[in-house]
């Protein structure tokens, strides 16, 4: 049976490195709280995958996380939130789950607004559910920047071949002046993305939002880490190699400056 204890870990996990913004979000909102966090790298992307296998992959990777007793579950990837949250929740329902979702309501004041999101997510019923909520007639851009998760697991922020591709991507926008970051992936590069943009254009990340909802369901569910845990513990796996969530950590201050430990090819079967 699941309990859920004071002491248990909160799981994050997403296709790669993306969740990390997640992640770096709660650390700093919730420094007590420990991190037990699955990068699937061996199915990645999953914005190329049909919505059967994300929502296959979520099932496994959310199975092992509550075998290993974390108290919550955060889907830091939209793309699995889109396809799988529903699902998880029921087969859960003692659990909680926190999703990640295109940050359209916040976009609604934009005159110009772009999404950026995988394909899987830009299809998925509950994104057109918001669209249609927030954004009914209205001429938006959509992209589902395609090849731009793999070229930040492999290359990172303010790499050359980021910026080609931003470039490239960005000029066929027009000019937006508001743009939501529909991918946990894309925060990472959000600099580069905002450089790109014209003056005073908003780029909405929703990590920070996520992070508060993460502390509203520890607290409603009386399972805040208790003061003597401290300090926090970061695990960090990945299916694949580990190379992409080193080299990230190293850029993300408060998740490199914990104790914390990189597991590669980590098995979630
Ligand atoms: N970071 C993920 C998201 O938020 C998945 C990207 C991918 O693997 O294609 O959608």
């Amino acid at each position: 049976m699941y309990l859920p204890p004071h002491n248990g870990s909160i799981g994050v996990f997403d296709s790669g490195i993306g969740g990390l913004s997640v992640a770096n979000a709660i650390s700093g909102l919730l420094p007590r709280e420990s991190i037990l966090y699955v990068a699937d790298n061996a199915n990645a992307p999953y914005g190329a995958r049909t919505g059967g296998e994300v929502l296959d992959f979520s099932r496994r990777i959310t199975d092992r996380l509550l075998s290993a007793g974390v108290k919550m579950v955060v889907v830091a990837c939209n793309t699995a939130t889109s396809m799988a949250i529903d699902t998880l929740r029921e087969l859960y329902p003692e659990v909680p789950f926190v999703g990640l979702e295109p940050a359209v309501k916040p976009a609604a004041t934009g005159k110009r607004v772009g999404v950026m999101a995988t394909a899987v997510t830009l299809r998925s019923p509950r994104y057109l559910a918001l669209r249609e909520k927030y954004l009914a007639g209205r001429s938006i851009w959509e992209n589902p920047c395609v090849d731009l998760v793999p070229l930040i697991e492999t290359y990172g922020p303010g790499s050359p071949q980021i910026t080609q591709y931003l470039e490239r991507l960005l000029s066929s926008a027009g000019p937006l002046d508001t743009v939501v970051l529909g991918c946990t992936h894309y925060p990472l590069v959000g600099k580069d993305i905002a450089a790109l943009l014209p003056e005073g254009a908003r780029v909405i990340d929703p990590s920070g939002a996520a992070a508060r909802q993460v502390e509203r369901l520890l607290i409603k569910g009386q399972m805040l880490a208790l003061d003597e845990q401290l300090p926090s513990r970061y695990d960090f796996v990945s299916t694949g190699g580990g190379v992409p969530l080193q080299r990230t950590l190293y850029t993300l201050e408060r998740l490199n400056a914990a104790r914390r430990w990189v597991v590669p090819n980590f098995s979630v079967s």
